[in-house]
């Protein structure tokens, strides 16, 4: 029963992350080694319960027992008692290992040691200890409250009770559990590539502007914002740095290719709404550009950037990286997207993919454009994913 929880690193997923245990009733140590870091975590949480109070969500003594759940603390020896601990430090895999092989010279032989990485092999966190079984990747999204969504990631060391036992604690947290084969991007890092990447493509092909993709994609496929909202809501450097990884880790696949444009918005600082410029301009007065609102337009942006997204989902589950249902529910509850994408597959037709994949292939001749095998082998034998 994992009821003392450490978290390493206060920044936003750590702080994110402290406040789902102390809420589902574990007792939560959080270390920072900026104590500026973990005094900005108390304030937040403090702010966020307050304003739960205000809104009738929670009652004060509920906000009382929370707070007294969290603990600040300012050494990673004080997590020694915990039976779980998740870490959310800076990405960079020789820290991590080396906050891994001190965090287990403090903790007991069962303790779980569990990385937030989004972009790290687990694999590779875990070959940093001297019992490798005992690590896992546990991957929460931002705002770690509020999305559904978490994906557990086994390496190949994990065993199978450390799977278990971070299975049903994450459950017991009140969160959708994704579990996903340790590969690059996981399941949603992996298969939202092309949300950002084929829209990027269709705006350096001139075919339309950023207001106009962005219109294709929420009124025609019902997504919460357009793949430039998005991108400027993220951060251009965040999102870039993500594809880049991917793209690198995937031994250069050009289906995951980045784009010059949005390496150029990086390196001019148009980092989006945290810069007051990306893709829109966020000054205020500044009017939002008008998309060219034409009909068969903004179908055929809507289709490519869909077929191309089926197309990731459908590979994932061609290469075992999780269950389809996993990938749908990775999908809805971490990223909001209107629809599973498999399930979006069965209602377009199999065929109707296959066939759109084809036609982008045959324009292109790209590897890019590349049908997966299973949506082919699914097609010739009249099947659907649910
Ligand atoms: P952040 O920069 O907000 O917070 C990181 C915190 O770790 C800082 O407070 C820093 O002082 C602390 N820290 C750095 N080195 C440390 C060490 N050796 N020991 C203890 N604390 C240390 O970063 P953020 O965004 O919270 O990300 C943390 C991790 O979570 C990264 O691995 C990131 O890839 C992953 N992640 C981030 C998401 C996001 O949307 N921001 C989503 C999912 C995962």
């Amino acid at each position: 029963m994992i009821e003392k929880v450490g978290i390493i690193g206060s920044g936003t997923m750590g702080s994110g992350i402290a406040q789902v245990a102390a809420t589902a009733g574990c007792t939560v140590k959080i270390f920072d080694t900026q104590k500026e870091a973990l005094e900005t975590a108390k304030a937040s949480l403090e702010k966020i319960l307050s304003r739960l109070v205000e809104k009738g969500r929670i009652d004060a003594n509920e906000k009382n027992s929370m707070q007294k759940n969290i603990q600040y603390v300012n050494s990673l020896k004080d997590l020694a008692d915990s039976h779980l601990t998740i870490e959310a430090i800076v990405e960079n895999l020789d820290i991590k290992k080396k906050v891994f092989q001190e965090l287990e010279s403090y903790v007991s032989k069962e303790c779980i040691i569990a990385s937030n990485t989004s972009s790290l092999s687990i694999a590779s966190i875990a070959s940093a200890l001297q019992l490798p079984e005992r690590c896992i990747g546990i991957h929460f999204f931002n705002p770690a409250p509020l999305m559904k969504l978490v994906e557990v990631i086994p390496a190949i060391q994990t065993s199978e009770a450390t799977l278990q036992s971070s299975v049903e604690t994450i459950k017991d947290w009140g969160k959708t559990v994704a579990i996903a084969i340790d590969t690059p991007g996981f399941i949603v890092n992996r298969v939202a590539r092309p949300f950002y990447g084929e829209a990027l493509r269709i705006y350096e092909e001139g075919i339309a502007d950023f207001a106009t993709i962005d219109w294709a994609m929420t009124s025609k496929g019902g997504f919460r914002m357009g793949p430039f909202e998005l991108m400027d809501f993220i951060g251009n450097d965040v999102n870039y740095t993500v594809t880049e990884t991917v793209f690198e880790a995937f031994y250069y696949d050009p289906r995951y290719k980045p784009a010059f444009t949005q390496k150029r918005y990086a390196e001019a600082g148009y980092l989006g709404r945290k810069s007051g410029k990306g893709y829109y301009n966020y000054t205020e007065g500044a009017e939002k550009p008008a998309p060219n609102k034409n009909e068969t337009l903004g179908q055929g942006i809507f289709d490519r950037v869909l077929v191309m997204l089926i197309n990731e989902a459908a590979d994932a589950l061609f290469w075992n990286i999780a269950s389809a249902e996993d990938i749908d529910n990775a999908m809805t509850k971490g990223v909001n997207y209107p629809k599973g994408l498999l399930a979006w597959a069965d209602e377009k037709g199999i065929d109707w993919c296959v066939q759109k994949m084809d036609e982008l292939y045959t324009e292109y001749h790209e590897d890019r454009y590349r049908c997966s095998p299973l949506l082919r082998k699914m097609a010739r034998e009249n099947k659907i994913f649910f």
